[in-house]
């Protein structure tokens, strides 16, 4: 487990802004920016134009932001082919790797891989998967990712699916004691945020409902006043 984790490890709710939607070319101004906001970890999401149709960034970008700042990477892979590329991802600096389930052919043998590598990992579920898909690797993850879009854009609608999954999994994570954070992605706004931290999450990733705002810091008070 990386030790930047531990900042946000067990804290609810932790709002995690999704770097899609920043300023490319001023990263160092918005890293600053959602530092004063009250920010404390970072949620960078790969696509790969195959496992989904959209194209973002890869290695150099997490790479640019460990040498920017100290806050927890949580690196969310919407890749094909994970085990291929965790290393590189290691070493760019990601202190959270998170696979999809339905990228990864065999998923225990990719958790293992992100665990031996000595940082955190996290399984993410798409709103049509079922819970069941993640059952071989839920002793063994940090994180599990509940996504409330299909992962592939920002800026959709959320799916209330999500909350019945956020719910179930909760419920299994008290019965059998494990630790990981349940960690919410797509559509959280101030419409949303309170039905998922009330159904069970902890950390909650944001892209629209920061970025398209003028004031970082109310956008992020605004979030978490609203689940407390
Ligand atoms: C979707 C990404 C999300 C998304 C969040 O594939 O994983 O992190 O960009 O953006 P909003 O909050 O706008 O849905
Ligand atoms: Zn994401």
């Amino acid at each position: 487990m990386s030790f930047r984790l531990e900042n946000i490890r067990g804290q609810r709710p932790v709002i995690l802004p999704s770097l899609l939607l920043c300023d490319f070319g001023n990263l160092a101004a918005e890293v600053s920016r959602l530092q004063d906001a009250g920010i404390n970890a970072l949620h960078l999401d790969v696509m790969d134009g195959h496992f989904v149709p959209n194209l973002s960034y890869g290695m150099p970008i997490v790479e640019g932001l460990r040498n920017l700042t100290d806050m927890p990477l949580d690196v969310h892979l919407m890749i094909s082919n994970p085990t291929s590329y965790v290393q590189q991802f290691v070493d760019a600096g990601s202190d959270l790797l998170t696979v999809h389930v339905e990228a990864c052919e065999d998923p225990v043998s990719v958790i293992k891989q992100i665990n031996e590598s000595g940082i955190a990992s996290g399984i993410a579920l798409n709103p049509a998967t079922e819970i069941d898909a993640i059952d071989a690797v839920l002793a063994d993850v940090d994180v599990v990712l509940v996504m409330s879009v299909q992962a592939g854009f920002g800026g959709q609608s959320f799916q209330p699916v999500a909350l019945e999954k956020l719910r179930q999994l909760a419920a299994l994570r008290e019965a059998n004691g494990y630790s990981w954070s349940l960690e919410v992605d797509g559509g959280i706004n101030t419409s949303t945020v309170r039905d998922c931290f009330q159904a069970g999450a902890d950390w909650f990733v944001a892209g629209s409902a920061i970025f398209k705002q003028e004031c970082y810091q109310a956008a992020t008070r605004n979030l978490v006043e609203l689940c407390t």
